[in-house]
């Protein structure tokens, strides 16, 4: 019988399967398509402390082997996500949920993650120092370790919630930013957020996106994305969550032997929207094939 509990944080996961930020709405969206409570847990979109309204269209460019886009964390604003995205989800999904949290200024984060501190909807906080899409903000925290510490220790003295710190794979030396994360006083790291890239119209040779360049992600960064978790769990003392291109339970064993925890499912839930369910359904059976009975075991088992 395969065991596909894990443990994370103190707290036991039913499995390690959960929807990445942006790719799944505020989870109660899919609940018309399946039981979501299946799920690990969910990453919401990411949460700003004002509503932004994202960048100008258009905002998404196919690829070969995935996406581009620059949605420009687009969302409701923090007092409309627990006011009003928490309540839906709440009456669909009876498990805890992860925020992810972006901004442009320390206030902005430091004042946003104050407002999750006393809801118990909320598991912890995924803190977004990686988003490509925004000026002078998100990515521009998370490409530089002194510039991320010094934002994640501000966040870390006002967060009573598990720091989860998302990285950015847009950086020469990926352990120096998770080890400065982790001195800062993260819980734990996941990695990777989007590839910054581009596409050209050939009609009129301009850019695709209206901003020109986007964070790319799908199945052609899933080579990188597990590096860089094979890289980062090997050199810190916190968990990782690892994401980037994972389309099926194979990849999920492979995540997981190379470090990860927990494994987000992130823009393969844009081509297939029961992405996650399927994952979950075929880990049992994928298990079984490599001789695996609790899933927890390989949890970095690759040297
Ligand atoms: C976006 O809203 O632009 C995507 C979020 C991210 O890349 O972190």
């Amino acid at each position: 019988m395969a065991n596909l509990k894990v443990k994370f944080l103190g707290k036991e996961f039913k499995n390690p399967i959960i929807p990445a930020s942006g790719c799944f709405g505020f989870g109660y969206e899919f609940a018309e398509l399946y039981d979501i409570n299946i799920l690990g847990s969910i990453s919401c979109k990411g949460t700003t402390l004002a509503p932004r309204y994202g960048n100008p269209l258009p905002r998404i460019a196919e690829c070969k082997a995935g996406l581009i886009n620059s949605i420009g964390l687009q969302n409701p604003g923090v007092d409309k996500v627990i006011s009003e995205e928490l309540v839906k989800l709440a009456k669909v999904y009876k498990d805890q949920v992860i925020i992810n949290v972006g901004g442009h200024s320390i206030m902005e984060y430091t004042e946003t993650v104050k407002r999750f501190n006393g809801n118990d909807q909320v598991f912890g906080i995924e803190l977004n120092i990686s988003c490509p899409n925004v000026d002078g903000g998100g990515m521009a925290f998370g490409i530089d370790p002194a510039t991320a510490y010094d934002l994640v220790s501000q966040v870390r003295r006002v967060c009573k919630k598990p720091l989860i710190v998302k990285l950015s794979p847009n950086v020469t030396d990926i352990v120096s930013m998770a080890k400065a994360v982790e001195a800062a006083g993260a819980d734990a790291i996941s990695l990777i957020n989007t590839l910054v890239g581009m596409r050209i119209n050939l009609r009129n040779g301009e850019p695709i996106i209206s901003v020109k360049k986007g964070g790319y992600s799908g199945p052609g960064v899933f080579p990188v994305a597990l590096r860089m978790v094979y890289e980062v769990s090997h050199n810190v003392s916190i968990p990782v969550i690892g994401m980037g291109g994972v389309t099926n339970a194979y990849e999920v064993l492979e995540m997981m032997y190379a470090g990860a925890s927990l494994v987000m499912i992130g823009a393969q839930n844009l081509i297939d929207p029961y992405a996650c369910k399927k994952i979950i359904e075929e880990l049992p059976s994928v298990m079984q094939e490599y001789g695996i009975v609790n899933l927890e075991d390989i949890i970095g088992r690759t040297k």
